[in-house]
């Protein structure tokens, strides 16, 4: 039997919890939301196209109940206020710490044993203050920035270079940030083959800076933040926890030394099983890679000084 909780039942998480419960990645899926039905009315919705889309999973909605999410094997944290057109992720800090420390705090008492991933903005800061109020090992805390942002990345690519989405390879390190992360053109490939084979550097270049700003771009086209994409990217990463796939993806992870770098939550690639974490995986930057991935670093770091100030 497998469980999942899903906190937080606005776009980002109703998203997740319907790929889980529609791929049928978990046996059971709990939504829980403080706005009154929300969560209870989601979840009955979804629920309801389970004969038409032939899934079985066991569906719970509720408000603010946390003995429903008992014994859950992974928690997704989505719960806070997204972005606004204009807004960066870093200014939500102070009014998601709060949300972000006690949703974490009331699912651990029903779930000791849960791997937490991390979907709140700003993400990076909130899966640092994640462990730092947390006390659990740093396997069992996994934020899902690198994964969404690789792959607008290898949507991106995959447009510009006029290639089957599928066949495009790549990955966005760094901080979960319009200007923190780290596009990896020097390992981004189609079937094996540098990108850089493919189109000009000028192509590229336009390829990064959209991939950067994706989910700015998406903001303001909608008028809130996206969530197809990132209810996605959350449900691929439980996916390969609960089925143990030992998928390598761009997370937030915490650093004690890899990439010279402690006491730091950044967006790195890792290879994520069944006990969360299971590898920091350390790449060969390009000399340019390797002062972006410092310069982002550093920016990740002040913003959780904020954090500090502010919690
Ligand atoms: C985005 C938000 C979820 O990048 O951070 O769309």
């Amino acid at each position: 039997m497998s469980k999942v909780t899903v906190i937080g039942a606005g776009n980002v998480g109703a998203t997740c919890a319907d790929v889980i419960a529609a791929r049928e990645i978990a046996d059971e899926v709990v939504l829980i939301d403080i706005k009154e039905g929300l969560a209870e009315g989601k979840v009955l919705d979804m629920y309801q196209t389970s004969t038409l889309l032939g899934f079985d999973t066991k569906m719970v909605g509720v408000t603010n109940d946390y003995t429903c999410t008992a014994n859950s094997d992974v928690v997704v944290v989505t719960s806070g206020m997204p972005r606004k057109p204009g807004m960066t992720r870093e200014e939500l800090i102070g009014v998601n710490a709060a949300i972000v420390k006690e949703v974490v705090g009331e699912s651990l008492k029903y779930s000791p044993n849960a791997i937490i991933v991390m979907v709140s903005n700003p993400m990076d800061t909130m899966t640092y203050l994640t462990h730092k109020v947390s006390g659990l090992p740093s396997n069992r805390i996994i934020g899902m920035g690198g994964a969404l942002d690789s792959s607008r990345f290898r949507g991106y690519l995959a447009k510009a270079l006029g290639v089957n989405v599928n066949d495009v390879d790549g990955m966005v390190i760094g901080g979960h940030g319009d200007t923190t992360m780290i596009p990896l053109l020097s390992k981004a490939t189609c079937k094996g083959i540098p990108v850089t084979d493919f189109a000009s550097a000028e192509t590229l270049a336009k390829v990064v800076a959209d991939t950067m700003v994706g989910g700015a771009t998406l903001t303001k086209l909608i008028g809130t933040s996206a969530w197809y994409a990132p209810g996605a990217a959350s449900a691929m990463i439980v996916e390969s926890i609960l089925r143990d796939q030992k998928k390598m993806v761009p997370c937030c992870a915490w650093l004690d030394g890899a990439y010279g770098k402690k006491d730091l939550c950044i967006g790195v690639p890792v290879v994520i099983g069944r006990k969360g974490i299971e590898k920091i995986v350390e790449v060969n930057l390009t000399p340019e890679e390797k002062t972006a991935f410092d310069r982002s670093a550093e920016a990740v770091s002040k913003t959780n000084a904020v954090l500090r100030e502010q919690v």
